[in-house]
């Protein structure tokens, strides 16, 4: 299992800047407060629950859903990777991140290049914008290493199929694969609503195979439904150690007892921190190159679960924790003087690897330079985690809190307890600060701008706002 070590965040580590050690005792108001949440989000698993949302996602690991949805996604593996040398991914935001997360932690970071990983599956590209060197750059880069795109697969993924980036992506590769005299349904996989939407009436015209998104899981909370699923399974990661993991959190964070469950305690730390304690900042700060995407996931969770302005009183609250990522140790040269010394703003989250196994490597003997000959016959992991232990001891002695989450080492199994964990922690925090944990309002006006300026019919007065706003004014530097 994962461990959670958050000593570091309690008053007697970190002084005012901590939470006070007896909040957590038992019998203390927190603990009871705790001990209600745990039982209304029972209550909200099987049907839609007051937070406006529906943890259906919960059951996501569990047999019943994993019996539909991984049979699906195994048949449909089966069928398009013995054709594949290139998959490409096409989403945003919830329907892309966790894809990320899963080939940046589970695989290596050369997986694309090296000539021996295509025994795993095909190179993975992941497009989640719609900036055209970077999609135009992946299209050419698949056409030459696969002439004519016949062994080039792509994983459309929209449950509204009306979002714009994946939308126009999805008309470009379709309009491609038919120059190249291809059959969509030889080449498209679409993960979509599995009743309604507009990905689903082209997906039903066009016949290309389909996928769920499952009703009551919404875009963040899908990573593990065959949103997240196809691609692993695709690029050869263990998607069942992954759904074992996650399910395997799931008793822990149903417990009752604050101090026995790993996301009430984190979700209550980080939300006393961040609304009584003045630490409304949220840093997610892996020592792991592998596991640093997975804070890029954290950061739509967080950002987009939490940032909220109305709570489900109708109060205005402007709810939420900002974000924030960071990579160890290279952000150790970058910003920490900034976490020891600026505002004492910010709660940490460290996440550390025990074993990194295989990966190992010893700094070799024989230099013999005194200023560095410490470093001699130790492991580069073991300096990694050096690292790591002296950036946490640097935080607690300038009363910066933190916590670290310790993983045994990286493997599907724990990454699925780390997904699963941070989405428990999230429906308790949004259920702790009032608000819906899983709507997203403020997208919205963007959203419909977009269209305006796009040209959508329906959109005019969009446009007509947007100009207005943003009328021309002289304050302008140009040369
Ligand atoms: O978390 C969310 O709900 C969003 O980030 C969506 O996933 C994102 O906007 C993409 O939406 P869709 O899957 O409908 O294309």
């Amino acid at each position: 299992m994962l461990t959670i070590d958050y000593a570091n965040c309690l008053s007697d580590r970190v002084a005012q800047h901590g939470v006070e050690p007896e909040r957590l005792d038992r019998g203390a108001e927190p603990a009871a407060a705790v001990a209600a949440l745990t039982r209304k989000l029972a209550a909200s698993r099987s049907k839609p629950g007051e937070q406006g949302g529906w943890e259906r996602w919960r059951d996501l690991p569990h047999a019943e859903m994993r019996a539909v949805h991984v049979n699906a996604v195994k048949r449909l593996t089966a069928r398009f990777k013995p054709k594949a040398d290139n998959l490409v991914v096409l989403g945003i935001g919830g329907s892309a991140l966790g894809n990320i997360a899963l080939q940046s932690a589970l695989n290596s970071p050369t997986f694309n290049l090296s000539p021996s990983a295509r025994t795993l599956g095909p190179r993975v590209f992941i497009v989640d914008n719609v900036d055209p060197v970077y999609f135009g750059s992946v299209l050419r880069t698949c056409e030459e290493l696969d002439p004519g795109l016949k062994r080039t697969v792509f994983n459309v993924i929209s449950k509204s199929g009306e979002t714009a980036e994946t939308a126009s992506q999805f008309m470009v590769v379709r309009d491609l694969l038919k120059k190249r005299g291809l059959k969509g349904p030889e080449h498209v996989v679409a993960v979509t609503d599995p009743a309604k939407g507009t990905m689903r009436k082209i997906c039903d015209a066009e016949g290309y195979e389909t996928l769920p998104v499952p009703e009551g899981v919404g875009g963040r909370f899908s990573v593990l439904s065959p949103v997240g699923l196809f691609s692993a399974a695709m690029a050869g990661i263990d998607i069942d150690a992954l759904l074992d993991g996650a399910a395997s959190m799931d008793g822990p964070c149903s417990r009752e007892d604050i101090a026995a469950n790993p996301a009430a305690v984190l979700a209550f730390l980080l939300v006393e921190l961040g609304t009584k304690k003045g630490k409304p900042n949220h840093v997610m700060m892996p020592y792991s190159n592998q596991l640093y995407l997975l804070a890029d996931w954290f950061r739509q969770l967080w950002a987009e679960s939490l940032g909220k302005k109305s709570d489900l009183r109708g109060d205005t609250v402007y709810a939420g924790f900002t974000p924030i990522k960071a990579l160890g140790t290279t952000d150790q040269h970058s910003q920490v003087q900034l976490y020891r010394e600026g505002p004492n703003d910010k709660v940490f989250g460290l996440l550390e690897v025990e074993d990194f196994g295989a990966h190992e490597m010893t700094v070799p003997t024989g230099l013999g330079v005194e200023a560095i000959a410490y470093l001699e016959g130790k492991t580069v992991g073991g300096l990694l985690n050096a690292e790591k232990r002296a950036t946490e001891y640097a935080l607690v002695e300038s009363h910066r809190p933190n916590f670290t989450i310790r993983f045994p080492k990286i493997d599907a199994y724990h990454v699925g307890q780390f997904i699963y964990l941070w989405e428990v922690v999230t429906s308790y925090a949004g259920l702790m600060l009032n608000i819906d944990a899983y709507d997203q309002p403020a997208v919205e006006l963007g959203k419909q701008a977009t269209f305006g300026l796009m040209g959508r019919a329906g959109y005019e007065k969009h446009l007509k706002a947007v100009n207005a706003t943003l009328a021309p004014t002289d304050r302008v530097w140009t040369s």
